[in-house]
């Protein structure tokens, strides 16, 4: 599998929100969670929220060492 299908996504995020970050790959959602992960008996997502409104780029591939965000582990 070749890690350069899974590029990051931009999103913009809001402060007053709860974001729950795919962390199995089985979301048809990404880079969030679907409620996949339950059928599949895979990993749960990771719940974050942000200090201020911002645009990230979010990892796909979840090679990434500072999760929720891409760091270019998907190039590797
Ligand atoms: S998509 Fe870039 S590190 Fe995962």
């Amino acid at each position: 599998m070749s890690d350069t299908t899974y590029n990051p996504i931009k999103v913009a995020l809001k402060v007053d929100k709860r974001y729950s970050w795919c962390t199995c790959s089985f979301s048809s959602e990404q880079p969030f969670c679907d409620g996949s992960h339950r059928a599949n008996n895979a990993t749960p997502p990771m719940v974050f929220e942000v200090k201020e409104d911002r645009e990230a780029w979010m990892c796909t591939c979840k090679k990434t060492s500072n999760p929720p965000y891409c760091d270019g582990s998907h190039k590797l």
